[in-house]
C-alpha cells in the first residue's frame, strides 16, 4: 500500500490515477488545506472505484500513527506542502513550520513503523539561477525564498537520514514547471484566488475571468525576451512517480532527478500555443520583471531516462489543449457553480 500525501492537490490527484493504472493501491492522507474533496470524487469517477481518503495534517504524529495502524504502507509519496512563493516570504514561518516539520514528523512515524521508501516532491527551484542551461542534476543548489529553502532543507534531512541508516531508499524528484491536466477534464490545477503560475493565468484569461495576462519582462536574454521555462505534462509527471515506485526497494541511495521535458518555451510561445489550442484569444499586456524570476530554466532530463526509464512523452501543444479542456469545462475549478 502506498502513502500519498497531498493527494487531493494538483499533482497528487493525477498521480493517484497513474498509480491506480500501474495496479498499486493506495490511501491518500490530505489536510484540504489546499484541495478540495471533489478532486478525489473525481479521480474515483475515472478509475471506477472507491478510494482511500483520510484526512490529517502530515504534523499531527498520532493521525500519521493511525493510517500507518490501519494501512499496511510500504511507500510514501510525500507531495504535501504549502507551493506558493510570494506567500512564503510573507509567511515564513508557516512554511517552515509546514514543510519541513511537516516531513520529520512523517519521517518520524515512517521509521516507527519500518518504512522507509519515500518519494518526494522537491522543485527546481533548488537551482536558484543556473548559470547554464541545460540543468543537470549535479549543479550548484541555492534557494531565493523560504519556499525554496523548504524543498532545499528537506533534501539535507533526507540525505541526512540516509547517511544514518542505509536501508532507507529515497528518492527526490525535481518537477520542472508542471501544467496540463487529465484528459477528461474532470481534474486538473484550481488555483486559491488569483493564480500565481503563468498556465492556470493564460487559461483564466481565455476563459474571460481575467482581462488581460501580464508579461512579467520581454527584456531577458531568451529568444524573444520574455522567460524560458520547461513545462511538463502533469500526467507525465504523475508516471514519474510510478517509475520511480518501482525501482524503489533496489535504489539503496537518495537518488535525484529533474523531471523535465529538456525543452524551453518562452511566456509568449505559450500564449501562442494556448491561443491555437483553445481558438481563444489571450490578450495580454508587458510589464516589468517580477522579482525572483531567472531568464531561463530547463532540464537536461537525460538521467532520469537512464536511471527511472522515464521521460516525457507529451508535447506543448497537448498541455495547452488539456489544461484548456480542464478550464472549459470547470470555469470556477471545483467550487459548485
Ligand atoms: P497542491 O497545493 O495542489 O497539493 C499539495 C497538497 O498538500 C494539497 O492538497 C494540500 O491540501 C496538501 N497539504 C498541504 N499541507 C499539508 C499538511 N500539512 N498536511 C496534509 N496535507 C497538506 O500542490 P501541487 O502543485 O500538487 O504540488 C505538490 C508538491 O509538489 C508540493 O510539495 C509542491 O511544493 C511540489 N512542487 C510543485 C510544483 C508546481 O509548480 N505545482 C513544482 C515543483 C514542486
Ligand atoms: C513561468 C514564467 C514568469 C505569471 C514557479 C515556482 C517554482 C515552481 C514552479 C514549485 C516566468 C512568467 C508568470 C504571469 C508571466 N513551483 N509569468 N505572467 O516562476 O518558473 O516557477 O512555479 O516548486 O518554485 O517559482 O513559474 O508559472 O510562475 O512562471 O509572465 O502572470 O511565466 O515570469 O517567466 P516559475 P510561473
Amino acid at each position: 500500500m502506498v502513502l500519498v500525501t497531498g493527494g487531493a492537490g494538483y499533482i497528487g490527484s493525477h498521480t493517484c490515477i497513474a498509480l491506480h493504472e500501474a495496479g498499486f493501491d493506495f490511501v491518500v492522507f490530505d489536510n484540504l488545506s489546499n484541495a478540495s474533496q471533489e478532486s478525489l470524487f473525481r479521480v474515483q469517477k475515472i478509475i471506477d472505484r472507491p478510494i482511500s481518503f483520510v484526512q490529517g495534517d502530515i504534523r499531527d504524529k498520532e493521525a500519521l500513527r493511525s493510517v500507518f495502524t490501519q494501512y499496511d504502507i510500504d511507500a510514501v509519496i510525500h507531495f504535501a506542502g504549502l507551493k506558493a512563493v510570494g506567500e512564503s516570504v510573507q509567511q515564513p514561518l508557516e512554511y517552515y513550520d509546514n514543510n519541513i516539520n511537516g516531513t520529520i514528523v512523517l519521517c518520524q512515524v515512517m521509521q516507527e513503523f519500518g518504512c522507509k521508501n519515500m518519494v518526494f516532491s522537491s522543485s527546481a527551484t533548488v537551482y536558484g539561477d543556473p548559470h547554464t542551461t541545460p540543468i543537470k542534476e549535479d549543479f550548484p543548489l541555492s534557494a531565493t525564498n523560504p519556499y525554496g529553502r523548504t524543498k532545499l532543507f528537506i533534501e539535507e534531512i533526507l540525505r541526512d537520514i540516509f547517511v544514518s541508516d542505509t536501508s532507507w531508499n529515497i528518492v527526490l524528484l525535481r518537477y520542472f514547471n508542471p501544467v496540463g491536466a487529465h484528459k477528461s477534464g474532470l481534474i486538473g490545477e484550481d488555483p486559491n484566488g488569483i493564480p500565481n503560475n503563468l498556465m492556470p493565468f493564460i487559461a483564466q484569461t481565455a476563459v474571460k475571468k481575467r482581462d488581460y495576462l501580464s508579461v512579467f519582462g520581454d527584456d531577458y536574454d531568451t529568444v524573444d525576451g520574455t522567460g524560458v521555462r520547461d513545462y511538463i505534462h502533469v500526467v507525465d509527471l504523475a508516471f514519474g512517480h510510478v517509475k520511480a515506485l518501482e525501482k524503489i526497494s533496489n535504489i539503496k541511495e537518495v537518488l535525484t532527478v529533474n523531471l523535465g521535458t529538456g525543452k524551453g518555451y518562452s511566456v509568449l510561445e505559450m500564449v501562442r500555443a494556448f491561443e491555437k489550442a483553445s481558438g481563444k484569444d489571450v490578450p495580454y499586456q508587458i510589464a516589468p520583471r517580477r522579482s525572483g524570476d531567472v531568464a531561463k530554466c530547463f532540464a537536461d532530463p537525460s538521467y532520469a531516462f537512464e536511471t527511472l526509464g522515464w521521460s516525457a512523452q507529451k508535447g506543448i501543444q497537448e498541455m495547452c489543449e488539456d489544461s484548456w479542456r480542464w478550464q472549459s469545462q470547470n470555469p470556477n475549478g471545483y467550487a459548485k457553480d
